[in-house]
């Protein structure tokens, strides 16, 4: 397998086969050979993060904002040096709007009950897409059902487009937020999310948007985009699983309610009553996964050393030739968009059900997903029971794009004997 494709191209020229020895996970000999392509699950994680982890657990593991003493003094100064390199990542105004969660599901269920439960009203809207993860669709079935307010959902075209005259249709005056992701995870659709925020905040309705996906691989800048929340996962981007951000504008955070109550997050405490800390401590009550936010510190480094905009170029190039090399399969379908899309497939290929194939691909050393990915509503559009999926990350190559496409090609006659 060739990893000499360049992923940076400036004059400090560096390779995939640079990227890819700092990634411990692809040295093991059991994993040598092995091509993954499923990174829009979970990414695997470099060296820099695995000894951000590591140091932490071996030479200054203290709780934090607590400890008088050095260690726990560098562990707190070292998780509030990540909050500020996420905050600079997403381009928030300040690391106060960031709070560290255990991933996008934690931040979408803060907002929906930190916000949500204490905003929305009987009658109040929530428009929503067919194309969301059940993690930023779930919890707003919970506050509407809580709240009395209702769902209200934008479609998407055969080609994974959202309908945007429905949504142009369905904004009102009462609705109260637009919650959207910023990449599907299924259909690789990236929406338009400058034209449905700038409409939302027309009307005086919030935006949430869900970056689980589109944090890894484009440049995000949570103040141009003028998202008022926005939620992403560490271990998608390269760093720890169990980390996480949520960010939302400094006077949404300063109004909103806390979600978890105890150690840390207050002000002051009395026998009946107790006041909250500051933004956006009064959020992280209990002692907190510090090494997984430094972990994702670290990962926020490993990526900005490379460059996000590279890592965007690279990615959309190993879609583009992946895209025209299975076009070329005969039955392959592919679900979403042929351009302007994220480094995520979604594809059948005739008859073979997506779990047979995937076996079949693993059989010939190749990792992809196949179900329905945690969105549902977006199979029941489709009518399909499950679809497969490849997603590609920094450390993939064409080669192995090349290789995945000629084992589509033997599963098809594969199982041609068996339809
Ligand atoms: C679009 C999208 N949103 C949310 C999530 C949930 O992320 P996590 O399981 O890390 O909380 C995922 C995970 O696959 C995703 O793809």
């Amino acid at each position: 397998m060739s990893g000499a494709e360049t992923i940076l191209k400036s004059k400090n020229r560096i390779t995939i086969d640079n990227v890819r020895e700092q990634f411990p996970f692809f040295q093991q000999p059991q994993n040598r050979g092995l091509i993954y392509l499923d990174s829009a699950a979970t990414a695997q994680r470099p060296q820099q993060v695995l000894d951000a982890w590591q140091e932490f657990n071996v030479l200054y593991n203290a709780n934090s904002h607590r400890g008088a003493y050095k260690i726990a003094e560098r562990a707190t100064d070292e998780y509030e040096r990540a909050r500020a390199k996420v905050a600079d990542f997403i381009g928030a105004a300040s690391p106060e709007e960031i709070v560290f969660v255990r991933g996008a599901t934690e931040a979408v269920n803060f907002a929906a009950y930190g916000w949500g439960l204490h905003n929305l009203k009987a009658g109040d809207e929530i428009i929503i897409t067919e194309m969301e993860h059940h993690s930023n669709l779930i919890p707003w079935q919970m506050a509407a059902q809580k709240t009395g307010a209702v769902l209200k959902f934008v479609g998407f075209d055969e080609t994974g487009m959202l309908n945007m005259p429905q949504f142009y249709d369905l904004l009102s005056p009462k609705t109260r937020l637009i919650t959207v992701t910023h990449m599907s995870n299924v259909l690789g659709t990236i929406p338009d999310l400058a034209a449905i925020i700038k409409a939302a905040h027309a009307t005086g309705a919030l935006v949430l948007v869900d970056g689980a996906q589109s944090v890894p691989h484009i440049p995000v800048n949570v103040v141009e985009l003028d998202a008022d929340f926005y939620v992403f996962s560490g271990h998608k981007v390269l760093g720890p699983m169990g980390s996480g951000a949520l960010y939302a504008r400094r006077e949404i955070l300063e109004k909103m309610e806390p979600v978890f109550f105890g150690g840390s997050m207050i002000s002051d405490v009395d026998y009946t009553h107790s006041t909250w800390n500051d933004i956006p401590w009064k959020f992280e009550a209990g002692t907190q996964n510090l090494p997984g936010a430094i972990g994702l510190g670290a990962a926020i480094d490993f990526i900005n050393k490379i460059g996000i905009g590279n890592i965007h170029r690279h990615d959309r190039d190993l879609t583009d030739y992946a895209l025209a090399g299975m076009q070329g399969i005969k039955d392959l379908r592919i679900y979403g968009p042929m351009h302007n899309r994220g480094p995520v497939i979604s594809f059948s290929l005739g008859a073979i059900h997506p779990h047979d194939l995937a076996t079949f691909l693993d059989s010939r050393n190749i990792a992809i997903r196949s179900g329905h990915h945690c969105a549902k509503l977006i199979m029941k559009r489709l009518r399909v029971p499950a679809t497969a999926r490849a997603s590609f990350y920094l450390y993939n190559t064409k080669s192995e794009i090349d290789e995945f496409i000629h084992n589509l090609e033997n599963a098809r006659e594969y199982f041609s004997k068996w339809n």
